[in-house]
Order: C-alpha cells, then structure tokens, then sequence
C-alpha cells in the first residue's frame, strides 16, 4: 500500500493564505500583469497544492524509506535544521503548543512558515507588512520563484517521491546521486550552448548544443512525475508545476486563454534566455534602435567593446520591436494628440451626450456621473480638481475649479435627471435616444502634462478644431451576445458588436498599432517557434492598449490613471469615458504598457510547460494512467462567462495570430458550445439545462481526467453555495474518485466597497483519489459519522480563524469522503441518499457544531436555533411557543418585548437587525446584553459605517477571536436569508480580523477616547 500524500494530511494553510493575499497585489513581473484572465488563482496555493500533491506524508507508515532520509538531509541539516524548524509556539492560535519537530511537520514550514518577525508580532497582536510576514526560505514565498536552492530542494524531494513511487527498494545514495546527475546537466548544457556568440544563426554547432540542453532537460524531466490541468486558464497552475520541476501540462477549451498560457508559461522560459552578438553582428541586426536600448542601463546589456552579452534574448527583442513600432508611430501620435501650448495631452475625458424629455427643455446633457476630475489620495481637498457646471436657459456650459464639490451627478442608474430643468428622462427613453443617434459625445476636459506637470482644460473651438476628424476605420464586425445581458448590459444600449466598443478615433489608433504588428509579422519567418513567441508578445502589447482604450474604460480619480472595464467580469455600460494618450507618459500608455510584459519575461525562468492545443476537457489529451496528478481550478457555474468575455481580445488577436496559430484561431469567435458553464443565454433562457449543461460536462471532464491520471486530483473550488458543490462532488464521484483531503484557503482579497476595506474570500481545495466504491450504507450510521468528523473538522478550522461560509463549506469535503466509500446511501425507508441531502446534513451538523459553542443565554439561543429551523419567514404563536418551551427556556411574552420576535396580527417573525435594536442605540452596547444584541448592534454600526462605534464593541465586547459573539456572527452567516442583515454578517466576519487588530493597536490617548493609527 502507498503512502498517502502529504495534501491528504496536512498543509500548513495559514501560512500559505498569507501569502496567497499578498499575491494578489504583487505588480512587478507578476503573471497577472502579462495579460487579463478572469479568475487567477494565486501562485503560492498553487505551488503549495502541487508540491503537496506529489510528496507523500513522512509520518505514515508506509512512506518510503528513502524519501524520510530526504526530508532529514535536506531540511533538518545545515541551514535547513534551523529554518525549517517548527514553531515553538503555534503563534496564531490561542494555545500556547509547540509543534513536534517531526518530518511532516519540518515539510509543511518548509512549504509555508511564518518568519520570526510575524511570530512575535501575532503573539503581541500586532501585525506585519505583508512581505515580512513569511521566512526567507520557504517555498512559496514570491522572492522565492526563482531562487535555485530552495528550487533544488522542492525538485529533489519531487524527484526521490516519485522515483519511490516506481522503485520502493532505491535508497536515498541512489536517488540523490542520480538527481545530482541529471539535474547538474542542464547548466552545464546551458552554459555551452549561452556562450556561443550569435547562436541566433543556426549553425551545426548551435545545433548540436541546442539537442545537447533539449536532451538533458528531458532525461531529468522523463524522471520527474507529469502533473496537467484541464482548466488552464491563464496559466497559474501549470507555471508553478512546471517551476517544481515536473512535466507539467496545462489545456484550456479557450482560444484566448491558450495563447496567455503559452506567453506565461512556455515561451518566457523557453526562449528568454542570454545571448551573445558578436558587434558587428549586433549592429547588423539591431542598428540604432538596438544600441540605444543597449545603453540603457536598466537593460544590463553588456558591451566590452567586441560582444553584446544580453541577459534575456526575447525580451530585448520584444522591446526592440515594440521601439521600432513605436518610432514608426510617432507621426500617427503627433497627429492624432496634438500638444498645444507645449502641453502634451494625456487623457481626453468625453462624455456621452442626450436630450431631456421635456419638450420644453430639450437640454443637450452631457451624461456625467459624477464630476471630479482628481481626488489624488494625500492631495488636500483644497487641491481637488472638478468640472463646475454653468446654467444658462439649457445650454451648460463648465469650468475648471479646485476644491471640494457635492453636487450630485446627472446620470444615476441610467436615468437622466436634467440640469436644467430637473426633468427626469428615464432609461428606457434614454436607450431610445442611443439605438437612434450613437454618436452624440463631447469632449469635457483634457488632462495633459507640460514639464512634469499635470494641468485640466476645457478644449474651446480652436482646440476642437485642431483634432482631426476621422470618419471611418474598419473595426471589428463581430456580434457581441447581445441576450447576455448579465455581463455585458452595454448591449442592451445598442452595443451589438464587438468593434463598437472603440470610438472611431479609437479605432484608427488601435488599427494603426496593428498595422505594425502585421509588417514586424511579414519581416519575420514566423515559420520559426522563436518568432512566433515574439509576435505573440507584440499581440498582447497591442491587447493590453486595447482594454485601456475602449468607450467603456474607467478614469480613476484617486490616481488619475485609466482603468480596463472589466472590474466586475464584466463591462458594464458607461455614459463617460477617458481616451488616453497611448504614446505619451501615462502609466497605462504604450511603455507602461512594454514595460509590464517585459518585466514578466525577465523575471520567469523555470522549465517550460506544454499546451498542446485548445479542446475541451473530455477530449483525452494523453494516454491512459499517463499522468501522475492534476492539480486545476474549474469553473465556477455562472460566474464568469469566460468566452463571451474573451471575445473582446480574440477578434483582435485572430487578426495577427490566426495564420500563425491556425488550429488555434480556427472559429470566427471562442468556442462557446462546449464550454463548462452554466449560462442561460446560451440555453433559450432556461436555467435549468444550463445547469444540466455544466453538470453533464463537469462529469465528463473528471471522467477524463481519472482515466488518464494515476495519482492525487487536487481540485481548487471557490464557491460556496450547496448547489455548485453537489455538482462538483457528483463530478468527483461519478468518475470512480472519491474526496481524501479538503482544505479552505484565503485566495482572494476583493475590496468592500464601505470604508475602501479589503475583504478576504476563501477557496477550497480538495484531495481526491481514484477509488473503490463499495457495499451499501445506513444513512443513520452515515450521519453519526458526518456529525462526528465535521464537529471535529468545525473545532479545528474555528482555531484556525477560519469563519461563517467558508466553514460551512470546508466541511463539505470531509461530508462526501464518508459518503463515497459507498455504491449507496439509504435511508431507513430504503430510499437512495443523494449528494445534495448530504451536502444539507453537513452543513446542517458543521451549524449545529457551531451552534454547541453558543453560551447559554436563552434568548440568543432562541434566535440561532429558530432561524436555523425556520428562517426569517412568518410564523404562528402556538409554533414558537412549542419551541420556546421545549427548545430553550424562555417566555414567549418576553421576546417580544424584547423585539428579538415581531408580531404582526396573528403571526410572528424573528427580527432583523434593525427591527431588534433599532430603535434604541443603547441596546446591544454593554457586555451585560443579550448576545445577539450586541451582535445586531455591530451590524448596524457596520452598515452605517460607523467606525468609531464599531471599534468600541469589538474592543469591549469581543477583542479574541473565540469570544463568543463571532460564534454567533458565523452561525448566522450561515442561516440568515440574502439581504442587507446578511450582509453586514459578510462584511463583519470578513474584517474580523483587522478589527480586532486595530483594538489592538489603538492608542488611548485620553480616557474614554480612543484613536487609531491609520
Ligand atoms: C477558473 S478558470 C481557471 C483559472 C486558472 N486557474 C488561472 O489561474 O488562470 C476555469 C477555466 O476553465 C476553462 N474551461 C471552461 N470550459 C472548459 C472546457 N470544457 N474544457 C477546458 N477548459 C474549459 C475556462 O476557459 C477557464 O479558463
């Protein structure tokens, strides 16, 4: 029997939820900013995931020898013995208790392990900078990605793990001699074939040393496990395989999303490698353009005088392109954004423009939302900038001020109420005005820079006069799904193509761009795998202008910069919208731009994954038991309809890419048919075989993936009703797997749109293994296992800080590895147990769990236990007496009085929030109320946004995070209806954590008053 893997045990998921936090706002170099894809995982979970997937548990009992002997080399001698220690004193938990110096234990600090710094300073209850707050040596840390020692480490336990695997008697000599070996190799090949000076030609002996690094790199890698993900994306997990050493295999059904893969993943550590030109050479091949990038000294081009030694040989290329483009554009830049005054223009904010309704008025309004033009944070309100609107009759005019300005704006869900005359011209009119006369817009104000400084002007006729008019540019013909209204309401404003998202003065620009791309194309032999690379980064220039560059971007006020519309997965409608300068300074501009995707170039430099094509995932795409694992993230439902949105990119990239990447680029938009979600539109409307859609194909998927694969399916799933989880845990069983290791992890930061907080949201990883169902079970017997496995399971994440959903839901996988070491579940009356009922149980028992740690004061019990059988519905008198009386002890009168139940006639419902201390600012303040007093008076400071308050409950009320009012608050996150109570439950459970901190870091300055640091 095989050890189990180390993901079926143990991970160490604080540790690895800090950083995966702390992913999500790394800029520079980072995956997310080579190109957009909708829902990336972040790099630490993956990296995690991966390597837990493929190294066995130390501690069990039948873990191989050798692979014991290499966990005590490498990470208990030397430097290892005292980094990868574990904690004396667990540091985020309440209890003092060292962790055992044990194997598994010295494996999890050496995935994820909090530095010395965040110890203490958790153990003070201070917090740390994100970037401190893990040890220098651990894995996942971000400075990590490329650091050869600790990647040595990671690949060599990889590789005596999976060698073990194939040969249980190799001891640890043999194995680590033989990784030394073959992993020794490829620097060796790499320095000979690197030092070759101008192995850009291919000559016999570029050849020969490029054979020699391709073949030492596949004699290590043939003895590395292969790890594939089914649902790519933009490419996170296969990157991070792929950085572990593995063969790592990575397939996505969208168009769009293969091509990123392949930019982020394959060609980055393929071809972004040194190189040496001869000057002559150099010169030749570059000439004036390339000597000047050359001479930069952020470049670290080296020139001795006789050799150009280039440290990255595609990222100076796409650079030298994009340069050259560039230099060829700037008639285009000068014409098309004219400087006046010796002003250059950054940004020409316009807004789109309709006629009130009253005939009376007929006003032209600009249709302005708002009217700042700069709030820069740390600018003194005094400094403000604004457009101020002047009335005269109904023609408005504006000028420039600084300061402060209140007024509301003129277009507010999409109902226009006229300046004017006050008149409110609802949307529907407001549509008909679009579908007649689209082009009715104007130019506001203009934000250019002269010498380094900013300066706002509203253009008069001369300067109007001065743009040139451009009356038509082909754009893109293709039809947008107009009936998917969910993510893309602009097209129910008559935005039916996909090439009406652009102006035309937009377009002429982008198409421009273009154009070079294409005549760079006709220059190349793109028949070379090396050139098809750089005219892929050239396209994802080209795509990154293009998302800044629509009808439909935003102009973000606190930084002044431009923003793609695609905040929310989506593109919403917009009545305003800036057009920036692409070939000026601005940071979202063409170098900006360059500079991003030259920079994830540079900084990746791992072994390269494949992605063979794009097909759907119940394609097999390799042989049967082929592959050792899968590590993948699927989609989640209805969240995001990643080939409608992926449209946006794919008719501009099959423009340059289709004759390069045919089989890629073959359909005239993404496939849609076979992509596994749940979207009604695609379905006449009808939810329900949209579900059945998703179901069907999410079943045949995992069906494909336990054929091919031997070893752990390790499946990342962030959402958190019962319903996508029953699908995905019938997918799981339905392919003969069942669910061995379930782990919720912090993956998200998404921002609180109250008091600019940032919330965090938790995904869940499960473990699953091919496996044997067998014999039939009680569902009595069933249950009384659930119950006791998620008490267990509740007890530890609640230490764990984990809270409300996403304890629910983490239960959910220890739930169906219970329920899937059977062919059937039957209840006393014979009748089959569906994953769904069990779902509900385990939910219902992690509440119930949760419940037990509700202090025994009757009338909050009262409230839980309620709403947990009945919801916030109407009820009657005699029900609710029953249950005050048999239930928990308390008098029905008495709850009323309370307002903890309204009456209302002859029936009665629980309260809210508000109807419960609503009335009465001092209910829920003292430690002496009822719980959920205190509890329904957080929520309403919460919701009004009333910090102060907030933070004088927590401090008095509830400063650790076991007292029992965040008991309650998770209790009903997981009972309460949507609504505003639910809500605030969110919100507040979400930034626990931080306010308990911020208790904690107060400062009392004068008795009764507390302040705190910002
Ligand atoms: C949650 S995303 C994966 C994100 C990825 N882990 C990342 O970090 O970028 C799910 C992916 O599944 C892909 N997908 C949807 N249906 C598919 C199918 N039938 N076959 C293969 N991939 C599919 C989508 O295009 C999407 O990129």
């Amino acid at each position: 029997m095989k050890a189990k893997k180390l993901i079926e045990v143990a991970l160490p998921i604080k540790e690895i939820s800090a950083e995966s936090v702390r992913d999500k706002s790394i800029r520079h170099g980072h995956i997310s900013t080579l190109h957009l894809w909708w829902a990336r995982r972040p790099l630490p979970v993956c990296r995690a995931i991966v390597f837990a997937s493929l190294v066995p548990d130390p501690l069990d009992e039948n873990c191989p020898e050798a692979f014991n002997y290499a966990v005590e080399m490498l990470l208990n001698t030397g430097l290892g013995k005292l980094h990868y220690k574990p904690y004396k004193d667990i540091p985020y938990t309440s209890i003092v208790d060292e962790m055992e110096d044990n194997r598994r234990n010295r494996l999890m600090m050496f995935i994820g392990k909090f530095s010395e710094t965040c110890q203490t300073n958790m153990k003070a209850g201070k917090s740390t900078s994100p970037k401190e707050q893990l040890d220098d040596w651990c894995l996942i840390k971000w400075e990590n990605k490329n650091n050869p020692q600790i990647l040595r480490i990671a690949r060599e336990l990889i590789f005596v793990a999976y060698q073990n695997d194939k040969r249980p008697d190799a001891t640890w000599e043999q194995l680590h001699g033989e990784f030394n070996r073959l992993y020794d190799a490829i620097p060796k090949a790499e320095e000979q074939l690197y030092s070759i000076p101008n192995r850009h030609i291919e000559t016999e002996q570029v050849k020969q040393a490029e054979a020699s690094l391709q073949s030492a790199i596949e004699a290590f890698q043939n003895e590395m496990p292969s790890v594939f993900d089914p649902f790519a994306g933009g490419g996170a997990i296969p990157l991070e395989a792929a950085r572990l050493g593995c063969r790592s295999y990575g397939n996505d059904i969208n168009p769009v999303a293969h091509i990123i893969e392949r930019g982020s993943a394959e060609f980055p550590q393929k071809y972004g490698k040194p190189i040496v030109y001869s000057k002559a050479e150099f010169e030749k091949k570059y000439g004036v353009e390339g000597i000047e990038i050359a001479q930069d000294s952020e470049k670290n081009v080296i020139f001795d005088g006789k050799t150009y030694k280039i440290p990255n040989r595609l990222a100076f290329d796409v650079e030298y392109y994009a340069k050259k483009m560039y230099n060829e554009l700037e008639n285009l830049s000068s014409y098309m954004y004219p400087s006046v005054n010796d002003s250059t223009p950054l940004v020409y904010n316009w807004a789109k423009v309709a006629r009130c309704s009253n005939p009376t008025c007929n006003a032209e309004v600009p249709l302005l939302g708002q009217f700042y033009i700069s709030k820069r944070r740390g600018t003194p309100k005094k400094d403000w900038v604004f457009l101020k609107p002047h009335i005269e009759g109904n023609k408005i005019t504006f000028s420039i001020e600084h300061g402060e300005y209140q007024d509301e704006g003129w277009i507010g869900r999409a109902n226009l109420k006229c300046p004017c005359c006050g008149n409110v011209t609802e949307a529907k009119l407001l549509k008909k005005q679009f579908l007649g006369y689209k082009d009715s817009r104007r130019l506001m104000y203009v934000v250019s820079e002269n010498k380094g400084k900013r300066t706002y002007t509203i253009p008069d006729s001369n300067y109007l006069n001065a743009l040139p008019q451009i009356d038509k540019t082909p754009v893109p013909q293709e039809p947008m799904p107009i009936e998917y209204t969910q993510a893309l309401p602009s097209c129910t404003w008559g935005i039916e193509k996909w090439g009406q998202l652009f102006s035309t003065r937009q377009a002429y620009v982008i198409n421009q761009i273009k154009d070079k791309v294409l005549s760079i194309k006709q220059d190349l032999d793109v028949n070379l795998e090396y050139n098809k690379a750089v005219i892929t980064y050239l396209t994802f220039l080209l795509d990154r202008i293009i998302v800044r560059y629509t009808e439909f971007g935003v102009w973000h006020v606190l930084q002044e910069t431009v923003e793609h519309p695609f905040g929310r997965q989506a593109i919403p409608m917009k009545f305003s919208y800036p057009e920036m300068n692409p070939f000026s300074e601005l940071s979202g501009a063409y170098w900006g731009q360059l500079s991003a995707i030259t920079a994830y170039i540079n900084e990746e430099d791992s072994f390269a994954s494949h992605f063979a094509n794009s097909s759907s995932g119940e394609q097999e795409q390799f042989a049967r038991k082929s592959m050792t694992s899968v590590v993948t993230d699927p989609p989640y439902y209805d969240a995001i309809a990643y080939a409608d949105l992926s449209d946006f990119f794919y008719v501009w990239q099959k423009q340059i890419l289709s004759d390069i990447f045919p089989e890629i680029f073959a359909t005239p938009l993404s496939p849609k048919a076979e992509e596994c979600t749940a979207l009604k539109h695609r379905h006449q409307g009808n939810y329900d075989k949209a579900k059945k859609h998703f179901e069907d194909k999410l079943t045949e998927i995992f069906d494909a993936i336990e054929l091919q694969t031997t070893d752990i399916v390790s499946v990342m799933f962030a959402h958190q009703s019962t319903e996508a989880w029953t699908t995905l845990c019938n997918s799981i069983l339905d392919a003969r797997m069942n669910i061995t290791g379930s782990w919720p992890m912090d993956t998200e930061v998404s921002i609180a749109l109250k008091a600019d907080k940032a919330f965090l949201e938790s995904s869940v990883t499960v473990a699953c293994r091919p496996s044997e169902r067998k014999g039939y079970a009680d569902f009595g017997d069933v249950k009384h296992n659930i119950r006791q496995l998620v008490k267990h399971e509740v007890e530890k994440l609640y230490g764990l800080g984990f809270r409300g959903a996403d304890l629910l839901t983490a239960c959910f996988g220890q739930a169906v590895s219970v329920f899937g070491h059977y062919k059937l579940v039957e209840t006393a009356e014979g009748e089959p147990v569906s994953v769904g009922q069990l779902l509900e149980f385990a939910r219902e028992s992690a509440a119930q769990a949760l419940l037990e740690g509700v202090p025994g004061e009757p009338q909050t019990k009262f409230y839980c236990g309620w709403l947990q059988m009945n919801g916030m519905g109407e009820c009657d008198f005699d029900d609710v007496n029953k249950y005050t009386r048999v239930g928990v002890n308390v008098e029905i009168r008495s709850l009323q009085s309370d307002k903890l139940l309204i009456t209302e006639g002859s029936k009665q419902h629980l309260a809210t929030a508000e109807e419960h201390v609503g009335s009465n600012p001092n209910w829920g303040t003292q430690p002496t109320d009822y719980m959920i007093s205190q509890v329904h008076r957080m929520m309403l400071a919460y919701r009004g946004g009333n910090q102060e308050l907030l933070y004088k409950l927590v401090r008095e009320l509830c400063p650790q995070s076991d007292a029992p009012q965040w008991r309650v608050l998770d209790f009903l996150s997981g009972h309460l209806p949507e609504g505003k109570d639910l809500t605030d439950v969110r919100g507040l459970l979400s930034s626990a954590e931080m306010l308990r901190q911020k208790c904690k870091d107060a400062i009392v300055h004068k008795v009764g008053e507390l302040q705190f640091e910002d």
